[in-house]
């Protein structure tokens, strides 16, 4: 008898658990972008990587040049901040919209070009899997009618 209700409690387990483990991969899957690509402070360093590659740029860098350490520590803040927010994360975004931050600064195809190649060097160095990348790449894109400005 005992047997025979361990042999059917054994039967009853194996699919809940089945159920659990493939819910648990759904859900990884499913789960918000933000999640799955590590959280705040991945998200900060990927923005600080790619701030300091285009600071360091020959023609991007004069958006940057002779402004304040603070400004720019803001900056970056914010812009972790609306990355974050729009990747389903936990932060409130503050800040202007992209049209109107961006007005009047003459960013041009080729400025936004360089920033993408910044980016793409950022991902790969931080080993971002492809969906992911691609993700970003896309959201980032998703950003660019509001912000490159026709000469
Ligand atoms: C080549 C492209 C870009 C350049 C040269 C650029 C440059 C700048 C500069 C100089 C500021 C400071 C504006 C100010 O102090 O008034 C700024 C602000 C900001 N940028 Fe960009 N940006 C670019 C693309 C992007 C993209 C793709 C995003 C978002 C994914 C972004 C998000 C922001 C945010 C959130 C702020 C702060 C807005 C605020 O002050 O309220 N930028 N950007």
């Amino acid at each position: 008898m005992l047997k025979r209700i361990r042999k059917s409690a054994l039967l009853c387990i194996i699919p809940i658990a089945f159920t659990l483990t493939t819910a648990t991969a759904q859900a990884d899957s499913d789960s918000s972008l933000y999640s799955r690509l590590g959280g705040f402070d991945a998200i900060s360093a990927v923005v600080d990587d790619v701030v300091l590659q285009i600071a360091a740029d020959e023609k991007l860098g004069r958006f940057w040049a002779h402004r304040g350490d603070d400004g720019i520590t803001r900056e970056k803040q914010l812009i972790v901040d609306f990355v974050v927010a729009k990747a389903g994360g936990p932060l409130y975004y503050t800040g202007r919209e992209m049209k109107l931050s961006h007005k009047g600064m003459r960013i041009s195809q080729q400025d936004w070009d360089t920033l993408i190649t910044a980016l793409k060097n950022t991902l790969g160095k931080f080993g971002v899997p492809a969906r992911e990348s691609q993700e970003v790449l896309e959201f980032f894109d998703s950003t660019r009618a509001d912000i490159v400005e026709k000469p």
